[in-house]
């Protein structure tokens, strides 16, 4: 009764900022994002009679972290109708401490190998259900490439599903790893406040049409308008954040440095926005024909530790 997954990091276009349903994690608005090849998490799950309590290895987690990976076994265990314990080894392909968000690709992965090792054949729609439970963007993680996660009005309305494989389209995501010493405070923690910004409102009344803007950006594989919306709803989540109280400055020195090099470089006709999750981290989208030019001007810059170049990944598999 033993299985290993693999599950991408994925990084939103369209962010989550905002629970409608904090058990649930039932988000304010639906989100569009992209699987990222570099940034993997694999996990293997092995029940058994000859366990007496779940034990996890092979990445350092917090207290905290371990009782919500327990309380995901849980679930599955409840749907699989078990009381076996479980051993989980989970393993990222990215530097921990690096500030790659690795929720979504954790549930992800554990999601799929716990559920594969109870022998339990759950369809697609439904693990990215059971996974949105654990953490909110690990139910992105689990379908192919590009991929939408509907709001939805109850848990078995709030899904996620493919929109293009992987192959779609040939974009990068170029992740600047930015020196920051401190921790930042946790996306569940930090969501948790949004309605404390006098903002919160403003900006899930404009997702709806943020949202049919990246649908049509896709479609028509126009990095400009794709790169134009998503820059806006980045900018629009960290003033939600940063309006908050307490309010969440994410972003350091280096992380402003860096969106004011692309802005530079955009003027000077090379097509590559940014976006930036919960952490100083500046992701650089651009087209595969850019990649190298991006590198060697982001290279040149000061105050980052390390680049992760991300094509287009497929989602949660067994391996
Ligand atoms: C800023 O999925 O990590 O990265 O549901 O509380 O586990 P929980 O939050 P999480 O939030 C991700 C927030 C974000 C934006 C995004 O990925 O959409």
């Amino acid at each position: 009764m033993k299985a290993t997954a693999i599950a991408p990091a994925n990084i939103a276009f369209i962010k989550y900022w905002g629970k409608a349903d904090d058990a649930l994690r039932l988000p304010m608005n639906s989100s569009i994002s992209m699987n990222l090849s570099g940034a993997l998490t694999t996990t293997t799950v092995e029940f058994s009679s000859d366990y007496r309590v779940d034990s996890i290895e092979g990445t350092e987690f917090t207290s905290r972290e371990k009782e919500k990976i327990v309380s995901h076994l849980d679930r599955i265990r409840k749907i699989g109708k078990s009381n076996l314990y479980a051993k989980v080894i989970t393993k990222n392909s990215f530097p921990k401490g690096a500030g790659i968000a690795s929720s979504a690709s954790g549930f992800a992965a554990l999601t799929v190998a716990a559920s594969k090792a109870l022998e339990l054949n759950i369809p697609e729609k439904e693990l990215t259900i059971l996974a949105r439970i654990g953490s909110g963007s690990g139910c992105r993680s689990i379908p192919d490439g590009f991929v939408y996660w509907k709001n939805g009005e109850s848990s078995d309305d709030s899904y996620a599903y493919s929109l293009y494989p992987s192959t779609y389209w040939d974009l990068r995501d170029i992740v600047a790893i930015v020196n920051a010493e401190e921790k930042s405070v946790s996306t569940t923690d930090g969501m948790a406040r949004v309605k404390t910004s006098p903002f919160w409102k403003e900006r899930i009344l404009g997702i709806p049409a943020k949202i049919q803007a990246v649908q049509y950006a896709l479609k028509k594989k126009s990095i400009r308008d794709l790169g134009i919306v998503m820059e806006e709803d980045c900018i629009n989540m960290h003033a939600v954040a940063m309006t908050q109280n307490p309010p969440l400055f994410y972003w350091k020195e280096t992380t402003m440095a860096i969106i004011h090099a692309v802005r530079r470089w955009r003027e000077e006709g090379l097509p590559v926005y940014f976006t930036i999750d919960a952490g100083p981290n500046v992701h650089l989208i651009c087209e595969g024909k850019n990649e190298k030019t991006v590198i060697e001007k982001v290279k040149r810059l000061h105050g980052i530790s390390q680049l992760i170049v991300n094509r287009p990944s497929l989602g949660a598999r067994l391996v």
